[in-house]
């Protein structure tokens, strides 16, 4: 692998899923890149951010174009925030400090997954000297103490919100992972997988919990991920989460599940504007991200494509995805005629 993704002719960001396979084991490339059961819903979060179409204005008298965001009063130099994953250790040695790295370098929220290889004080430490700004994801362990240890830690070392995932209750059929057991065949049919993390994740969580949490967080910003109904969006603000996550986990717990390019304008509507919205799932591409800001998300996500980056070039290869999908954003703004992310409605869309 050459030192700079340039050099391994990398142009789009998919351009790094085929190198990043390269460079990693098997078993670990199937933990990363599988959907769910038969996968279908894999492919559709991708699919579905193909519509509607755009509706260019021409002349628009461009002079700029701005991709700056106000995400609960904190300003972000652009709409991108690397989602959390779990383990990023097991991509590159330095996994999650070199994320965190990436992430500073380029203005992008980096969200911790609470399953990291790194201490947390050192990825704080990191985001501290680079002035950058990092949020941690939320798992609720059987054992809250635990939990509220490790929420205290990341706010200690500077988490500047929270993030509760809330669609895990179980993990998914992943048959891969079962089939190959991180590299070994299992005899129960249970993978290594399931084994570590069923125990983990508390299954019996509902609203209660968030109010918990925000109590433990005390005047720091706690967003609720995992949220794929407008019911449901209603519900965590009305529990008190400061925004909602529009994710089905990257469609790796539950198949066929609806993507979410389609859950987000109900959700949208149904907030009125009361909170923040983000989305996440097969987000690959600038144009992907306007959609998104255009159908009413605040802000996206991204999981799989910096892990790819990561898995290839380390934190260069983060950086230079964040810095594709950036520039492919502002590439497609200027080519619809908004010049910044506020004045970016619905009507680019075609109808
Ligand atoms: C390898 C991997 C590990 C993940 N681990 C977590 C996690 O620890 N916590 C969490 O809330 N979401 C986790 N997710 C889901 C992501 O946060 C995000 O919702 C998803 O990856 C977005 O879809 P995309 O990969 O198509 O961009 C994980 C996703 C992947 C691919």
């Amino acid at each position: 692998m050459a030192q700079s993704p340039l050099d391994d002719g990398v142009i789009a960001v998919k351009d790094f899923e085929s190198l990043a396979r390269d460079n990693v084991a098997p078993h670990i490339w199937n933990y990363l890149s599988d959907g769910a059961g038969d996968q279908q819903a894999l492919l559709e979060n991708e699919v579905a951010w193909q519509e509607p179409w755009f509706a260019p204005k021409v002349m628009a008298g461009l002079t700029q174009v701005d991709t700056t965001v106000t995400l609960n009063g904190q300003q972000l130099q652009h709409p991108i925030l690397l989602a959390p994953t779990a383990m990023a250790m097991s991509y590159h040695p330095d996994g999650e400090a070199a994320t965190m790295r990436a992430a500073v370098r380029t203005g992008t929220t980096y969200i911790q997954s609470t399953l990291s290889g790194v201490p947390i004080e050192e990825l704080g430490n990191i985001a501290r000297e680079g002035g950058g700004d990092w949020w941690f994801q939320v798992y609720l362990h059987r054992d809250r103490a635990f939990t509220q240890s490790l929420v205290e830690a990341a706010l200690a070392a500077g988490a500047s919100s929270l993030v509760l995932t809330v669609d895990s209750p179980a993990l998914g059929a992943r048959d891969n992972d079962r089939r190959h057991d991180w590299g070994q065949m299992p005899e129960d049919g249970i993978s290594m997988h399931e084994r570590v993390f069923n125990p983990f994740l508390d299954s019996a969580v509902g609203w209660s919990d968030l109010q918990w949490l925000r109590d433990v967080a005390g005047d720091v910003p706690v967003w609720v991920k995992g949220i794929l109904r407008a019911d449901d969006a209603v519900a965590a603000i009305d529990h008190g989460a400061a925004g909602v996550m529009v994710s089905n986990h990257g469609a790796r717990n539950l198949d066929t599940i609806v993507p979410t390019a389609v859950a987000l304008p109900a959700i949208v509507e149904a907030m009125d504007g009361r909170a923040p919205v983000v989305v996440d799932g097969g987000i690959r591409r600038g144009t992907d991200v306007l959609r998104a800001l255009a159908l009413g998300a605040d802000a996206v996500m991204v999981g799989r494509p910096y892990i790819w980056g990561l898995a290839s070039h380390g934190e260069a290869g983060v950086a230079h995805v964040v810095e594709i999908l950036r520039a492919e954003l502002q590439m497609a703004m200027a080519l619809v005629g908004v010049d910044s992310v506020a004045s970016i409605t619905e009507d680019i869309l075609w109808s």
